[in-house]
């Protein structure tokens, strides 16, 4: 295609793709020996059944998966305390937040998200044509339900939170989040994909409101980021249309019988969270022992001040040239931080000596 022509057919697209830039072309995928601890991933091995319902449905590849995930919402209705109706299944909660825009938000509609906050959010929201509003977080990462229910935020079609928080592993008490959502007359989405590494969660809220929406993963608690499974949980009518307009088939056969197989094994992992908390402990300490600031993390990662004199950008470097991966934030008041995965105690071991070696060659 000659350039003028991909110019007009650039041109003639939406305004959000003209708008957008391409991804980079040459990105290279990562060392496979690489220490990877940039996307929150939980690096353990499946339960022995887990990984057997795995492969038993590997057997069927044959056919479709069955539709609207109903043995999967179902086994989820059953292992939470709901009804079949007041759940949806998906490819991981990032489709349902995807579904959850496309559904609910017009182009011009303005959308509130607590922040910082899961970037992923803006790009859905831009995605919509949709205005997205940034909240910050009041003191100590609290939640400022006054500005929420009488700022701009008033307007927005639905506002949505992480709790725990990503990227600052922050943690806001339940009752906090249950008074918001009885004084607002908007959709409250919490989005709890850390929650299993959390002192509580918000999920006996679900019968009490009808504008009260909870996502949940098995990536991150459950070691199953690469198979896709996530849930939503809200009132039958919220639910059931978000239903209605899920592509058919949209998850796997593997992603259903994972998926069950986890709720059924949910206290097998019971020693892999403690595991986590334990070196989360052990690398905050370390961290704050080389001049690092540490938010106290209520997840599987950290969110880390870097000491004065470098920034989030020059650690990533450092660290990467040593073969181990961290996360940084483009993001306006991030830039001196990193954001660090739990890994395993060999994996944990490696990132702490080369934070040593690279702070004793300063
Ligand atoms: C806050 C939050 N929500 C949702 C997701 C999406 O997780 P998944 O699509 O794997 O379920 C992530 C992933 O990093 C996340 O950090």
């Amino acid at each position: 295609m000659s350039d003028a022509k991909l110019q007009s057919v650039i041109s003639a697209l939406t305004q959000v793709a003209t708008q957008l830039n391409a991804m980079p072309t040459s990105q290279s995928a990562p060392d496979a020996n690489c220490v990877k601890l940039n996307t929150n991933e939980n690096p353990f091995p499946l339960p022995m059944m887990v990984m057997q319902s795995a492969l038993a449905a590997l057997e069927r590849h044959y056919m479709y998966p069955e539709d609207d995930n109903l043995s999967l919402r179902t086994a989820a209705a059953d292992a939470y305390g709901l009804s079949q109706d007041q759940v949806i299944a998906g490819n991981g909660s990032s489709e349902l937040l995807g579904l959850i825009y496309r559904a609910f938000l017009s182009p011009g509609d303005s959308v509130a998200m607590m922040s910082p906050g899961f970037s992923f959010n803006r790009k859905l929201a831009m995605l919509q044509g949709a205005r997205f509003l940034e909240v910050e977080w009041g003191e100590s990462y609290s939640l400022p339900t006054e500005q929420l229910l009488l700022g701009p935020a008033k307007d927005a079609k639905f506002i949505l939170l992480a709790n725990p928080n990503n990227p600052t592993g922050t943690f806001v008490p339940v009752a906090e989040i249950d008074r918001l959502v009885d004084q607002s007359n908007r959709l409250i989405v919490v989005d709890e994909a850390y929650v299993d590494f959390a002192p509580d969660d918000a999920l006996r809220l679900v019968d009490r409101h009808s504008n009260l929406m909870i996502l949940r993963t098995f990536s991150k608690g459950y070691a199953a980021a690469g198979i896709r499974v996530g849930f939503g949980f809200g009132h039958p009518e919220l639910i059931g249309r978000l239903r209605n307009l899920q592509n058919v088939f949209n998850m796997n056969l593997i992603g259903h019988a994972v998926g069950i197989s986890i709720l059924s094994h949910r206290a097998d992992y019971d020693e892999n969270h403690r595991y986590i908390k334990h070196e989360r402990q052990r690398a905050t300490t370390a961290l704050s022992q080389f001049g690092f600031s540490v938010i106290p993390s209520h997840t599987n990662f950290l969110l880390a001040r870097v000491p004065p004199g470098q920034d989030g950008k020059w650690w990533h470097a450092s660290l990467d040239r040593r073969n181990i991966l961290v996360a940084v934030f483009p993001d306006d008041g991030l830039e001196n931080y990193i954001r660090i995965s739990i890994g395993t105690k060999t994996q944990m071991d490696t990132f702490i000596s080369a934070v040593r070696d690279i702070s004793e060659s300063l």
